[in-house]
């Protein structure tokens, strides 16, 4: 067991190419507007999409979105072309496998109940599935985890994520940018997800570009 207190480098960094093929995992914490955001952005980006959700992130997409059919143009705005969206407990999915080329996986939002169970290494569905195969292939794997306040549990599971190669990237937005509405906040933390991808959205999310627009200019 790998138990350095750094994680591992290098060869599972974003290619610089562009991404084509991202998979979204989809879990039972608040906050399924992320993924929803998310998903559009991969699909107007043209980038093919793989989604796997497990049964409490389907309550969540109903509970906080209306979602209650996971259809592929309710997900993405209209843009459902290049969305594939697979049943979530099928451990036998075409993304369950290593053999399949992709270009990272984000898993929005996260529950601490699969934040853990990809830190240790069990797969009871599609999700954490993917995610261990992210992982063994050395694929970006980006862990969007939300609960808060965070026990020694969840800080313990962040731990081994990170040094088994995941990105947990706990869904916070930053304030800086002057939002006026949720859905800036949203488009902020979606587009700091896309970004640790490598997908290139232009979403107006930059500090140097707000510093530009307001022509204030560091010391
Ligand atoms: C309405 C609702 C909101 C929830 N919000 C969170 C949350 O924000 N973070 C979290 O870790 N768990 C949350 N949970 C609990 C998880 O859904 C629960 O641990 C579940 O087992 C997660 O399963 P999954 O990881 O397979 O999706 C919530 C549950 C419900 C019903």
């Amino acid at each position: 067991m790998n138990d350095s207190t750094n994680p591992p480098s290098g060869n599972n960094a974003p290619a610089s190419k562009t991404p084509r093929r991202i998979i979204v995992g989809i879990t039972g914490a608040s906050g399924a507007c992320y993924a929803v955001r998310v998903i559009e952005l991969l699909a107007a980006c043209g980038i093919e999409t793989h989604i796997a959700c497990s049964s409490l992130g389907r309550r969540l997409l109903a509970e906080e979105m209306g979602i209650t059919q996971l259809d592929p143009d309710a997900l993405s705005g209209g843009l459902g072309e290049r969305l594939v969206i697979h049943p979530g407990n099928d451990v036998g999915a075409a993304c369950a496998s290593g053999s399949f080329k992709h270009d990272g996986m984000i898993v929005v939002p996260a529950s601490s109940n699969t934040l853990a169970k990809i830190a240790y290494g069990i797969s009871d569905n599609l999700v954490q599935r993917a995610a261990q195969v992210t992982l063994k292939e050395r694929r970006p794997l980006v862990i969007a985890h939300r609960e808060s306040p965070i026990g020694m549990a969840e800080i313990e599971a962040m731990r081994k994520a990170t040094q088994a190669g995941a990105i947990v990237a706990p869904l916070s937005p930053g304030f800086y940018l002057e939002p006026n509405s949720i859905q800036d906040l949203v488009d902020f933390m979606a587009g700091r997800l896309l970004d640790l991808v490598g997908v290139d959205h232009g979403l107006q999310i930059r500090w140097d570009k707000h510093l530009e627009s307001r022509r204030v200019r560091p010391e």
